[in-house]
């Protein structure tokens, strides 16, 4: 019998025997334990969480865990972006071996985008591969990063460039862990959740820009309306191309400019990833008016919204020098998504219809940093 409460929505990602819901609600951590036994039966059960979210939410977690029958234990880490390192993975696949690890063995991440990748990636290559669960707590791990199976940590030549494809067994998301997200990390979330609006969905846009306030102001409702639209989306493009070998790279809207600006600015430093993110998309329907692709209102409505919410809309100050477009393309070229040498990029025709081009010209590009620099 189902443990799942008339508020939970359930969304299936379809990947054959790799096939996992995602299940969407109030409160969801009470009803974890059970979610995981009606799936994997009664596991030990491994929480990896952070220095701020293992506090608040993981002696609730481990009462559910052991009241659904499962054994298990807690392992904190050091909070940041820092942790996606070799460092930390190697401390933490020690910590976990020591205490004899075995296949059966189900890793559970418990916190943002970054406990997930991490958790995620050290589940793939543990005794070449055991079980994850994914237990997002920022909006941006509960509409983007928890699903989807992409894991990852840093290396110092770039960010994301060791990592697996690894499908987690479950995605719970529990909306009330957001109560207690910083209002700047919701906002980063936010511009993620967005971003699937102007990829693919103009209606849905349309609804944030009347209703999208109230994801930000703490509006249950909202938030898991916005949350499992975005789900909805990902799983679906997901479905198609699990590997990111075509649409799904349309996922990647506005982060390449994202993480040429991150780049400069420090990794977690003067911009969070989202509102990169953000000032990313205002990029890709700038370029895309000027290539004659968009309307020049669809881009004036997408950076009227970010402002009327609070997220950047241009360049924060340099930390240290100014804007220079020639490095900030240096910084693109060694983005993943290069290919025989040239960036792809998603361009827009409107709000709603992305696609993906590696026909964008060098002088375009030039100019269009050169414009967004000056505003700095
Ligand atoms: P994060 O994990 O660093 O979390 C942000 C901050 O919020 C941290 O300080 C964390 O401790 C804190 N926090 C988390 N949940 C909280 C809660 N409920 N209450 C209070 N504090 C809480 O960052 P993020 O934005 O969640 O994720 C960013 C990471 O995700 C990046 O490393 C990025 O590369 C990765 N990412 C991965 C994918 C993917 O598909 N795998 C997609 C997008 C981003
Ligand atoms: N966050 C982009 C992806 O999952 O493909």
């Amino acid at each position: 019998m189902s443990q799942v409460s008339e508020t939970t929505r359930t969304i299936r990602v379809d990947l054959g025997d790799r096939s996992y819901d995602i299940a969407i609600g109030p409160d969801l951590l009470d009803q974890a334990g059970a979610l995981i036994a009606e799936r994997l039966g009664e596991r030990h059960v491994v929480i990896i969480t952070d220095s701020n979210v293992g506090p608040l939410y993981a002696e609730r977690l481990e009462e559910s865990l052991a009241k659904a029958g499962h054994t298990g234990r807690t392992i904190q880490i050091e909070a940041g972006e820092q942790s996606k390192s070799f460092i930390y993975l190697e401390s933490l696949l020690d910590d976990l071996l020591s205490e004899g690890l075995e296949r059966g063995t189900v890793l559970l991440a418990l916190g943002g985008g970054v406990i997930g990748d991490l958790t995620g990636f050290t589940a793939s290559i543990a005794l070449r591969g055991i079980e994850f669960v994914q237990i997002p707590t920022t909006l941006l791990a509960q509409v983007d990063s928890s699903v989807g199976g992409k894991t990852a940590i840093n290396s110092p030549h770039g960010k994301n460039l060791i990592g697996t494809f690894y499908q987690p067994r479950v995605v719970i998301a529990d909306t009330s862990t957001l109560t207690t997200l910083p209002p700047r990390e919701l906002g980063a979330g936010y511009a993620e959740t967005v971003k699937y609006g102007l990829l693919g969905d103009a209606e849905f846009f349309e609804w944030l820009e009347q209703d999208g306030t109230g994801v930000l102001s703490g509006n249950a409702g909202i938030q898991t309306r916005a949350i499992v639209r975005a789900c909805e989306m990902k799983a679906e493009i997901v479905n198609q191309d699990e590997r990111e070998t075509g649409r799904r790279a349309l996922l990647n809207l506005g982060h390449t400019f994202a993480h040429a600006l991150e780049a400069e600015t420090g990794f977690g430093g003067t911009l969070l990833h989202g509102e990169a993110v953000a000032i990313g998309m205002v990029l890709a329907f700038d370029l895309s008016v000027t290539l004659g692709l968009c309307p020049a209102e669809d881009a004036a409505r997408v950076r009227a919204h970010f402002e009327a919410v609070g997220l950047p809309t241009t360049l924060p100050s340099h930390p240290s020098d100014k804007w220079d477009a020639q490095t900030l393309i240096e910084h693109m070229s060694r983005d993943k998504k290069v290919q025989a040498g040239r960036t792809t990029f998603v361009l827009v025709r409107g709000i709603g219809d992305s696609f993906l081009t590696n026909e964008v010209g060098h002088a375009d590009l030039v100019q269009l940093l050169d414009n967004m620099a000056a505003t700095a």
